[in-house]
């Protein structure tokens, strides 16, 4: 649960492609230990905000802050060992590499030593329940089983945000299931979340608040149990 302080700040964030505005002065904050949901319609500017957070993209005005620092121009490597870590939308697995191996190469290329690398997976891939599969070739693990070993990867460097985009996406209901228990288990230890996705019922089960953007704008910001009230997001997405 949260503990009141802000992990991070987003501040007025606007980002422009070509002339279209696919952010407009979005504003809002993640706590310690939140987890936050952030839903919204195909093209809404959803993975804008997590690229402009993380710092993939820096093309963006406005501010971002984390932990009390101004890290707007900060490069993601930067940001990433500050205690910001991410998964992506797409697969980002190596397929010919094992789960663990996959997991101690993130934790490699984070800096650590063999031993310690080797020592972070193993406890990264038990965390996240995957220890049973840990010898097996990614691409021939369940696709949920792959989203958790992608959270492992992420989880390396022992981050305080974790910054996911659709994780859920593709999951047969079993998996939807365990990934989110995963997620929960995660943020009880003190992790806090900022996840996109479009499985709006999960979002709102295990969210504590939930950001809703429409055509680049935050339309929605609040508790759980009141987004279902909101009209304009009843409108724009919920139907
Ligand atoms: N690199 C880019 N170049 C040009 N336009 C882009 C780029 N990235 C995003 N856009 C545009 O910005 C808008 C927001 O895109 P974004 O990918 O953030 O949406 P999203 O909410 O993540 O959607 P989805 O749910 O489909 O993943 C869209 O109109 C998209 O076409
Ligand atoms: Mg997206």
């Amino acid at each position: 649960m949260s503990t009141g302080a802000v992990a991070l700040g987003a501040e007025r964030v606007s980002r422009e492609f070509g002339g279209v505005q696919a952010l407009k002065d979005v504003s809002f904050a993640v706590g310690e230990a939140e987890i936050v949901g952030l839903i919204g319609p195909n093209g809404a500017g959803k993975t804008t905000v997590l690229n402009a957070i993380t710092g993939v993209d820096t093309a963006f005005s406005g501010r971002i802050t984390f932990r009390g620092q101004d890290v707007s121009r900060v490069p993601a490597p930067v940001r990433a060992r500050l205690g910001m870590a991410r998964t992506f939308q797409r697969a980002s697995l190596f397929p010919s590499m094992s789960c663990f191996e996959n997991v101690a190469v993130a934790a490699l290329a984070a800096g650590l030593s063999q031993t310690e690398a080797r020592r972070r997976a193993e406890e990264a891939v038990e965390r996240v329940g995957a220890g049973a599969v840990a010898q097996r070739l990614a691409a021939e693990v369940p696709l949920g089983t792959q989203r958790l070993v992608e959270i492992a990867r992420a989880i390396v460097r022992r981050p305080t945000l974790m910054v996911l985009d659709e994780p859920l996406s593709g999951l047969e209901e079993a998996e939807v299931e365990r990934v989110c228990r995963v997620i929960q288990e995660l943020n009880a230890a003190g992790l806090a979340f900022l996840w996109v996705e479009h499985n709006t019922r999960a979002v709102l089960a295990i969210s504590h608040r939930v950001i809703v953007l429409d055509l680049g704008r935050k339309i929605f910001d609040g508790g759980v149990d009141q987004v279902g009230e909101a009209k304009e997001v009843l409108d724009a997405y919920l139907g």
